[in-house]
């Protein structure tokens, strides 16, 4: 079990990919390392390792997973025996609320998640266009991870 905390991002055009950038790097200011992995990295296997997660995702297309996202998910939806019950995570979730799947993506992830077993620490935040919140809602995540 890895108790260093996993920054996983989802990113079609790189919004959240420099978030997750960032965010990693205001955790080192506040003497917390992480590490930084696209959504497809992380197998199955390596998600029952994890138990601090943070998932920065966009949505794509009419309410997508970005491409570097869609075998996580699809391992995800395949999945019959996970246990994630060590996992405690939160999601960011990058949209534009004038699409109608608004921030679609995480919201899945997000669900399916919890479905699983795992802890959710902290509400989902929804960014709507640009990335407003999500260094206040990352500053409380890591206070209650
Ligand atoms: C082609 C395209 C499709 C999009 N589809 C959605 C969508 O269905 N729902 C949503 O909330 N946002 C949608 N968005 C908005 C993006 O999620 C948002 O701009 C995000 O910040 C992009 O992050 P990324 O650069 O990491 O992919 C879409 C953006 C583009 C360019």
């Amino acid at each position: 079990m890895s108790d260093i905390l996993n920054i996983v991002f989802g990113s079609q055009t790189g919004t959240a990919e420099e978030l997750a950038y960032d965010i990693q790097k205001l955790f080192r200011e506040k003497g917390s390392e992480s590490q930084i992995f696209e959504l497809d990295d992380i197998s199955m296997d390596k998600l029952e390792q994890i138990n601090k997660l943070l998932i920065v995702t966009s949505t794509t297309g009419d309410g997508e997973i970005p491409d570097n996202g869609i075998n996580f998910w699809q391992s995800l939806l395949a999945a019959t025996n996970l246990n994630l019950s060590n996992l405690n995570y939160g999601v960011l979730a990058l949209g534009d609320s004038s699409h109608y799947d608004f921030c679609n993506a995480g919201k899945i992830i997000d669900e399916k998640l919890q479905t699983l077993g795992a802890n959710r620490v902290i509400e989902r935040q929804e960014c709507d266009y640009d990335t407003d919140g999500s260094i206040e809602w990352s500053l409380n995540f890591l206070s209650l991870i």
